[in-house]
């Protein structure tokens, strides 16, 4: 499968820097790999890190979490912070961004007046699932359902967030289409209510710029398996530092104590974020393969991916719209992060057909085919994906 190799060594590399960052990503000799929205490739010094993890346990022994681990999620979770400006010290690290809303939920009370959760239909499931999951406690949860399948419905959600409103969760981007969600507006008519924010930038965050400072929003998490090539088994958890001061989850154990290894007995005595907002032991193996992506990332740079990301999810909907095909995200560059959903005839199938060319790519119901080129994708391999497409369709319909 020389495709993708070939390509590249057609390709002028004068004219697309980010192409350098090729030969860092094993799979793309073999793949053409359109699925960064679901699992960022693995960085080559993935190897490294992992077998330096294997090192340190087998060499150091218990001495490695003095060493080394006891604050690495507390440095990684800087190196995280960098990316969208939040201020040292502000980022939790968490499994996945499930726990990240638990935490969050565990420092409210849903029994008070101020008890209701605005959320979109647009939202992640997990993070649906688990607003709902909170009914039995007394939250009174409201979703504003889209329109078009495609965008959220700004003003209706303006509207929905009120007195009563405790939190807010939504995607920056949202999962199926794409669309970027007015956060900025969404924050502001929280915080004029007294509500709070809980942005999840999982489809953001390395390929869309997000300033949580500029936002003022409360809470921000994702993952880092996406956009950011970190792999399965670390999320993040921003709070705003004035919150986090004073927040007490109530998700919470040693890690979270002022002085852990005090061993005290009775109730916790918080310590300063990050570690507040922390729990049990850290998941140090996903930390250390976090790493390399997020370096790769910030060296790269956000700014110079979504200018890159704009014009190849501009040409994805270009040769759609040729084909007939319909556009399930956004065709304002503006309103679109770094997928593109395209539904055409029997897409389910297409992008099985698709996978075993070894063009990567999955498959939503109401979305269609996810495209979604990175830093490291070439435009040939855009136009190889689609023109792949064409084919099976008319391959199958001379079959049938
Ligand atoms: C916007 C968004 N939020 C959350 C998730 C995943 O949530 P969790 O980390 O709880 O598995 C995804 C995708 O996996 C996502 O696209």
């Amino acid at each position: 499968m020389s495709l993708m190799v070939d390509d590249l060594s057609s390709h002028n590399l004068s004219s697309d820097a980010l192409l350098r960052y090729r030969t860092e990503f094993p799979i793309l000799q073999r793949t053409n790999y359109m699925i960064s929205n679901s699992l960022g490739a693995m960085p080559r010094a993935v190897y490294d890190s992992l077998r330096a993890y294997a090192d340190v346990w087998a060499t150091r022994g218990v001495r490695a979490w003095e060493e080394r681990w006891w604050m690495l999620a507390l440095e990684v979770g800087n190196e995280l912070g960098a990316l969208m400006n939040a201020p040292e010290n502000s980022v939790s690290l968490h499994q996945n961004v499930t726990t990240c809303q638990a935490v969050v939920a565990s420092c409210f009370d849903v029994t008070s007046k101020r008890n209701k959760i605005v959320y979109s239909d647009m939202n992640f499931p997990s993070v649906m699932y688990f607003w709902e999951a909170q009914r039995p406690y007394g939250a009174q949860v409201h979703m504003v359902k889209t329109d078009d399948g495609i965008t959220v419905p700004t003003e209706r959600l303006l509207d929905a967030i009120d007195d009563h409103t405790l939190i807010v969760p939504v995607s920056h981007v949202i999962f199926r289409s794409s669309y970027i969600n007015d956060a900025k507006a969404i924050i502001d008519k929280a915080h004029k209510v007294g509500a709070y924010v809980v942005l999840d930038t999982f489809q953001s965050l390395g390929t869309v710029p997000v300033d949580v400072q500029a936002l003022t929003v409360d809470f921000a998490c994702g993952g880092v398996l996406k956009w950011l090539c970190g792999g399965p088994g670390v999320a993040y958890l921003y709070v705003r530092p004035d919150l986090g001061k004073k927040l007490e989850p109530k998700l919470t154990g040693w890690f979270a104590h002022a002085n852990s290894f005090e061993f005290a007995t009775g109730p916790i005595r918080y310590a300063e974020p990050p570690f507040r907002f922390m729990n049990g032991t850290t998941h140090i193996p996903s930390i250390e393969a976090a790493r390399p992506g997020i370096k790769i990332i910030r060296e790269v740079g956000v700014d110079k991916i979504r200018e890159k990301s704009k014009r190849q999810t501009a040409r994805l909907i270009d040769i759609a719209d040729h084909h007939g095909w319909r556009v399930n995200s956004p065709r304002d560059p503006e309103q679109r992060g770094g997928t593109v959903s395209i539904d055409m005839p029997d897409s389910q199938q297409v992008s099985r057909e698709l996978l075993a060319r070894e063009i990567l790519v999955d498959w939503r119901p109401k979305a269609g085919v996810r495209f979604s080129p990175h830093f490291y994708n070439t435009d040939a391999e855009v136009e190889a994906a689609l023109a792949a497409v064409a084919e099976i369709l008319k391959s199958r319909a001379v079959t049938a």
